[in-house]
């Protein structure tokens, strides 16, 4: 048996391409040790954050991915092999397994996960990091009250798409950006999003959020920054709070972008902006996992995913997401 795995092979300058990964086969990896398990990945997360981590060049909050190594990431998969008592053959479990068909691990940072309350790909998404991201993100650094105009960019994506719902559950006014007139119609007929526009047909964000939120916004929940942020930040109202979750527009700039200075919008209306970084809530995850499996029983939520077939195809369903390509969850299935 061989394990086929996907390597950074070189680092990209602005866009990565498919130039930038290596297919390899090694051989499946064996529990040698006490502590170890083999898990067999079902399915593979890509996400945003990898594009940070191709790059050696930028602060981050985590180290840069090494080259030639296996790409990092999150994925869901069963034991198969374990010499560690907490996880036994069988069990099905979500970590840091890479862009790899097989894994080995000794636990850490590994979670079981429940079939019985979705399908294991859910873990990955909307029962995973992103839906965790959209929860505390809004709830805990936004704090939404009923009747609040809260503005998502982003929107049809995965976290994006968990935002606007978790807001209409809270009584929320909600209005969604994405980038195609499909995913705006998604937003307002399959997920009830109150109003919706596709960006890529918007040259004036700001006039466009104030036709929308003629009162302003209350919170702005920021997957992409650049010009839809500026834009965001001139239609707050008094006492608005903004996340800021993601900035994917600015992910491949080699330079930073230098945009229109708005601060002082912040003390016309006394708002506050945070950055977040899902990781900070990990203790509280167990909590937010609860929660959001409750709604997605009682038909609260609902949720997409899209599948490319293959470790081998990982890399393309990688850009094919940082390009706008997938509407809701993206993910690969092994
Ligand atoms: N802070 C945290 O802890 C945390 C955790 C998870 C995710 N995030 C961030 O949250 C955001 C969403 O992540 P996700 O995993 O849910 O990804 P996602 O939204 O499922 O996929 C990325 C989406 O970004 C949009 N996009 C790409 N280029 C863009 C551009 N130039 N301008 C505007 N939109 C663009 C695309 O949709 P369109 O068709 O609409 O362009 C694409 O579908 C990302 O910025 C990510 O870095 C942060």
């Amino acid at each position: 048996m061989s394990n086929r795995r996907i390597v950074l092979a070189s680092r990209p300058s602005g866009a990565p391409t498919l130039e930038n990964f290596r297919l390899e086969d090694v051989p499946v990896p064996t529990a040698t040790s006490d502590g170890e398990f083999v898990v067999k990945v079902e399915y593979l997360s890509v996400d945003p954050y990898m594009r940070g981590r191709m790059s050696d060049s930028r602060k981050s909050y985590a180290p840069p991915q090494p080259l030639n190594e296996v790409m990092t990431g999150g994925a869901v998969g069963q034991v198969i092999e374990s010499r560690n008592g907490k996880f036994a053959t069988g069990d099905i479990v979500q970590g840091q397994f890479g862009w790899q068909e097989y894994a080995l691990s000794t636990g850490a940072g590994v979670v079981k996960v429940d079939p019985s309350l979705a399908p294991i790909s859910t873990s990955l998404g909307i029962l995973g990091m992103p839906g965790l991201t959209a929860y505390f993100g809004l709830l805990d650094v936004c704090d939404p009250k009923p009747g609040d105009t809260v503005l998502v960019s982003g929107a049809a994506g995965a976290v994006g798409s968990y935002v606007g719902q978790i807001a209409k559950i809270k009584g929320c006014h909600v209005i969604g950006i994405a980038g195609t007139d499909d995913k705006v119609e998604h937003l307002k007929h399959d997920l009830k999003f109150d109003e919706a526009y596709n960006y890529r047909t918007v040259t004036n964000h700001i006039e466009k959020i104030r036709e929308l939120a003629p009162e302003g916004i209350d919170v702005y929940f920021d997957n992409v920054g650049g010009v839809i942020t500026d834009a965001a930040i001139l239609n707050l109202r008094l006492h608005a709070r903004v996340a800021i979750c993601g900035q994917i527009s600015q992910y491949n700039n080699e330079k930073p972008e230098m945009g229109p200075r708005l601060l002082s919008m912040l003390i016309v209306t006394r708002s506050k902006i945070q950055g977040l970084l899902v990781t900070d809530y990990a203790p509280r995850f167990g909590e937010g996992i609860r929660q959001m499996a409750q709604w997605l029983k009682e038909g609260k939520l609902t949720y997409r995913e899209q599948f490319e077939d293959g470790i081998e195809n990982a890399p393309k369903a990688f850009l094919n997401m940082l390009k706008g390509g997938n509407t809701g969850k993206q993910l690969v299935k092994l």
